[in-house]
């Protein structure tokens, strides 16, 4: 069943393409409630609509993510549309990265998945119907110097993703993981505070709003993977097909 536009949840509501989601759903008349640790983007999200509820939630704390699910359903109604969208992208070499940072990591961006799958889906199978949709990125299928730590997670939340829809093929959710190249959202702004790699910002920059029309395409289409951008589904061939070539691209790019 298509999204009627009652109650959607967010992750990473208060920046990027998590923000550009909410806005864009709560002016076609959703109520949306976002969780976030980032409370004035939460709050940038919100202004302007009293149907978008803030959660000041760390999605890494599995107690504090069912608290708030639970709260949401009481409070709002069914949900019928969640949207995984919280991440952090700090990058650089594995030997030199602080294995605290590279955890965090795992634990933000696929731990993350994990703790709202678990607490959202249970009430949405029972129901037999809602969207989920989970990011994962270019660099989850392509890996590339330099993104190790974010690379991995991102393949994680794939492998993760790919499960929980065959698991669930016949529930009437309907399931989408997205994997962007680059978009133009804040999230950069973690990689220019520690090392961006030269292959990623070589190729093409999507907007918020090219990924999100890509991932309704792929909810109706009943496909479990979107790849928005003319350049992602050529770099997923070539990974598949010439793993050693982009290997070569990467290293000629970051030069070692
Ligand atoms: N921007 C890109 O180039 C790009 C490319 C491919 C995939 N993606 C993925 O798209 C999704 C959205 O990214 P974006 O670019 O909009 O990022 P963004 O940085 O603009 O927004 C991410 C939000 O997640 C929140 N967040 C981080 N850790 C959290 C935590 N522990 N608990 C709750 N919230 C937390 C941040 O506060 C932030 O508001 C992410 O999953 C990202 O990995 C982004």
């Amino acid at each position: 069943m298509a999204f009627t536009g009652q109650l959607a949840v967010i992750t990473g509501g208060g920046s990027g393409m998590g923000q550009a989601w909410t806005r864009q759903l709560a002016k076609e008349g959703a109520t949306v409630a976002i969780l976030d640790v980032n409370s004035e983007g939460m709050a940038e999200t919100a202004s302007g609509f009293d149907t978008v509820h803030r959660f000041e939630v760390d999605i890494t704390d599995s107690d504090a993510v069912a608290g708030a699910f639970k709260t949401i359903e009481s409070s709002l109604g069914p949900i019928e549309r969640v949207i995984n969208a919280a991440a952090i992208m700090p990058f650089g070499r594995l030997v030199d990265e602080d294995p605290r940072v590279t955890n965090k990591v795992m634990s933000v961006n696929y731990g993350g998945l994990a703790n709202v799958a678990t607490a959202a889906l249970p009430p949405m199978l029972e129901r037999g119907y809602g969207d989920f949709i989970s990011f994962s990125s270019m660099t989850g299928i392509i890996p590339g110097l330099l993104m190790g730590a974010y690379a991995s997670s991102k393949a994680a939340v794939q492998h993760y993703s790919e499960i929980l829809y065959h698991e669930n093929r016949d529930s009437g959710l309907r399931f989408c993981c997205v994997c962007p190249p680059a978009v133009a959202t804040p999230l950069w702004r973690q990689a220019e505070a520690t090392v961006v790699p030269k292959l990623p910002a070589k190729g093409e920059t999507l907007t918020p709003d090219e990924v999100i029309a890509e991932v309704e395409r792929c909810l109706e289409s009943g496909r479990p993977f979107a790849y928005p951008g003319k350049q992602t589904k050529f770099g997923v061939m070539m990974r598949r097909l010439f793993p050693g070539l982009v290997w070569k691209a990467s290293h000629e790019a970051e030069g070692f």
